[in-house]
């Protein structure tokens, strides 16, 4: 009786024993992958925030003002309102363009942290020739660089 008994209680010790082990040998051999995976992770993006890639000034109107301003610069009334930029007097002043972008006012956001001058400088350009249809010098970046401070 006593002997039936221990046999039971053994049996479920040894199938203890290999899923131990089984599980044991899972966790080393898995363990190293997610590890090696977290280094890669660059920590600087997490700093560094979110940044539009484009360098072009056609291409950055597409990724950064398209949205709100349209496709064909006439804006867009609605839930908001969206100034038109087609024909917009205002886009004379390269400074206030270069403003806008940096720093936004009301409804229209700062996008100055996520562009460099140059890309700054090359969709404000952009916007100056495509949608005010002036013969305009090019902005420098240096320029922007000037209004970085509000
Ligand atoms: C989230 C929507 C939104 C995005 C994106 C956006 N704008 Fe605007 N923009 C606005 C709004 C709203 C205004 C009006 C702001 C105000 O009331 O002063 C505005 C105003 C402007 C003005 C001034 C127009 C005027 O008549 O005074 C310029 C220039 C301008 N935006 C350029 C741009 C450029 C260039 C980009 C892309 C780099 C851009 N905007 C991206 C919403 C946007």
């Amino acid at each position: 009786m006593t002997h039936a008994v221990n046999r039971y209680r053994a049996i479920p010790a040894a199938v203890l024993a290999v899923v131990l082990t089984a599980v044991l040998t899972a966790v080393l051999t898995l363990a190293p992958t997610p590890a090696s995976a977290a280094t890669d992770v660059p920590t600087t993006a997490l700093s560094r925030g979110w940044v539009f890639d484009a360098r072009d000034g056609a291409a950055l109107y597409v990724a950064a003002c398209q949205g709100c301003h349209m496709a064909d610069g006439r804006g867009a009334q609605g839930a908001g309102r969206y100034p038109a930029l087609l024909g917009n007097p205002r886009l004379v002043a390269a400074p206030y363009v270069v403003r806008m972008v940096l720093h936004g006012n009301r409804a229209m956001p700062a996008l100055g942290r996520m562009m460099d001058d140059a890309q700054v400088a090359a969709v404000a350009t952009f916007v100056q020739r495509r949608w005010g249809g002036l013969d305009v010098p090019a902005i420098t970046p240096a320029e922007v660089a000037a209004q970085r401070q509000p």
